[in-house]
């Protein structure tokens, strides 16, 4: 099986390339961050419950419809709530506990174990699958993620002002790179695309140079 590892922070476009590469190359697209906010949502929808208890209680499944990744939570789709803005924080919250991470751990190995995938995240390539075949690690100015995220959470009609989505997504960054479990950083041996300023299409076909060379597909 081959694997392609996609880290980086959040809004570099990581999901949506993903995505689009995943497809055209004929890959099992594993959306990791997916599944911190199941757990996020968890935690929100039960903030008495120790985490502890509230792993022991959450069934989580992913299943493919149309090629597209969709979460549900003790049978419940969640696809949609987990994009939520305050999801966001929760998730990130929730994905600095060493037991969360233990937690996801093995589900998303064994994707890898049965699958071509393309997965993507924040310790993918340090962690999870540290002998993927490609690691890559996408990033962008914290502007350029901010106002991606922003149009993004407009078109979902759930967007706070611009202003506090930078904020946001500067605090996450902040926590994703400073904690102590898994930190957010280039793996050994990842190739680092910065995508401040690309359109999606150049983005795509820039990660699909890299990929064909070193795949020769
Ligand atoms: O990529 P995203 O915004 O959906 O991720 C949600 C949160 O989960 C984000 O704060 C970072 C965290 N995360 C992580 O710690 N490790 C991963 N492999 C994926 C996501």
């Amino acid at each position: 099986m081959r694997s392609i590892a996609i880290d980086g922070p959040s809004g570099a476009g990581k999901s949506t390339i993903s995505r689009r590469l995943a497809r055209d190359l004929g890959f099992l697209y594993v959306d990791t961050g997916a599944m911190y906010r199941v757990v996020g949502l968890y935690a929100l929808r039960h903030p008495e419950t120790p985490i502890a208890e509230a792993l022991e209680n959450i069934r989580m499944d992913m299943r493919y419809q149309d090629g597209l990744q969709r979460m549900y939570l003790n049978g419940e789709d969640v696809t949609d709530a987990i994009r939520r803005h305050e999801v966001c924080r929760a998730a990130s919250d929730v994905s600095a506990l060493p037991g969360v991470r233990a937690f996801l751990l093995d589900r998303q190995r064994s994707f890898a174990k049965t699958h071509d995938v393309i997965m993507d995240g924040r310790d993918i390539g340090t962690v999870i699958l540290p002998d993927a075949d490609i690691k890559i690690f996408l990033t962008a100015d914290a502007e350029d993620r901010a106002r991606r995220r922003y149009d993004e959470l407009c078109a979902r009609g759930t967007a706070p002002d611009y202003q506090t989505v930078l904020s946001d997504l500067r605090k996450r960054d902040y926590n994703d790179a400073h904690r102590a479990a898994a930190p957010l950083t280039p793996a050994a041996g990842a190739v680092i695309v910065d995508t401040t300023g690309n359109t999606f299409e150049e983005s795509v076909r820039a990660l699909k140079r890299i990929i064909r060379k070193k795949l020769r597909l």
